[in-house]
């Protein structure tokens, strides 16, 4: 059984002044208060920007949550004006990331390079990497879904043979990121399936098992429930929704019913 993880990304939001407020609300809303077993039974992590991140670990703490950073250099130090290293991560209590976000890939040049690079970097430092996946618009509209999810899937498995760790695969398709446009559960569970294969394929059978997929891209309180219910997705990587404590608590609770 693959424990449920509901991971909210705040992408660029919020404030420090913002944590306290949201995550007390967030706790009780989810229930975290009343129960706080709960969080063992799904895991809740937020994806937060660099200056909240010691502030984030701090207070998340008391409510079992998981902090996580949103990028991170491969290089342990050095002449990398504006990179983060991962020990630098560390000793805020960090040890979990987000690599190769499309909005890092269409924005800020990373290739399936950088990102590999990043990939086996984390499993170096023992971090559970969140490695991003998804074609745009006009590749699935051209049917090229499969052979990009592939390349991409392929050079973040080859990163992190033999031994993938908490490596954790999130699929985003481009085109449903912040439009309102959700993947049908459908075509979210297609695309998981083929990510699993090659899991199984390309390292072997009980990493395919273990390893968890979320899907990500316009998931919202009213499409998890049915997105959650596919055999291959094991969670969500949630932007918009994820600010709202209310709307997050609701996905939380939704991956707690599965
Ligand atoms: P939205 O949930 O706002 O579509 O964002 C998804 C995302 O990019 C999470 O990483």
């Amino acid at each position: 059984m693959r424990t449920k993880l509901l991971a909210g990304n705040w992408k660029m939001n919020k404030r420090i002044s913002e944590l306290a407020p949201f995550f007390d609300a967030f706790a009780t809303e989810a229930g975290i208060d009343r129960d706080p077993g709960l969080v063992k039974k799904v895991e809740v992590l937020f994806a937060v920007p660099y200056p909240l991140l010691a502030q984030a670990t701090q207070l998340a703490k008391k409510h079992g949550i998981h902090i996580a950073a949103q990028n991170v250099h491969w290089e342990a130090s050095g002449a990398f004006t504006g990179e983060v290293s991962f020990g630098m991560l560390q000793e805020l209590g960090i040890n979990a990331t987000l690599i190769g976000h499309s909005e890092r890939r269409q924005y800020f040049g990373e290739t399936d390079e950088t990102v590999a690079k990043k990939v086996k970097a984390a499993l170096a430092a023992g971090f559970t990497p969140i490695a991003c996946v998804g074609e745009t618009l006009a590749e699935r509209d051209s049917g090229k879904t499969e052979s990009v999810v592939t390349r991409q899937v392929t050079s973040i498995l080859g990163a992190a043979s033999p031994d993938p760790g908490r490596l954790v695969i999130a699929y985003e398709p481009v085109w449903a990121i912040g439009t309102g446009r959700s993947a049908t559960s459908a075509q979210a569970q297609e695309v998981h399936a083929l990510i699993r294969r090659l899991v199984r394929e390309q390292l072997s059978p009980a990493a395919g098992d273990r390893m968890r997929l979320l899907y990500g891209g316009s998931a919202t309180p009213q499409n998890i429930d049915e997105l959650l219910a596919q055999g291959d997705i094991d969670g969500g990587l949630v932007g918009g929704a994820s600010l709202k404590p209310a709307d997050f608590a609701k996905m939380v609770r939704s991956g707690l019913a599965r």
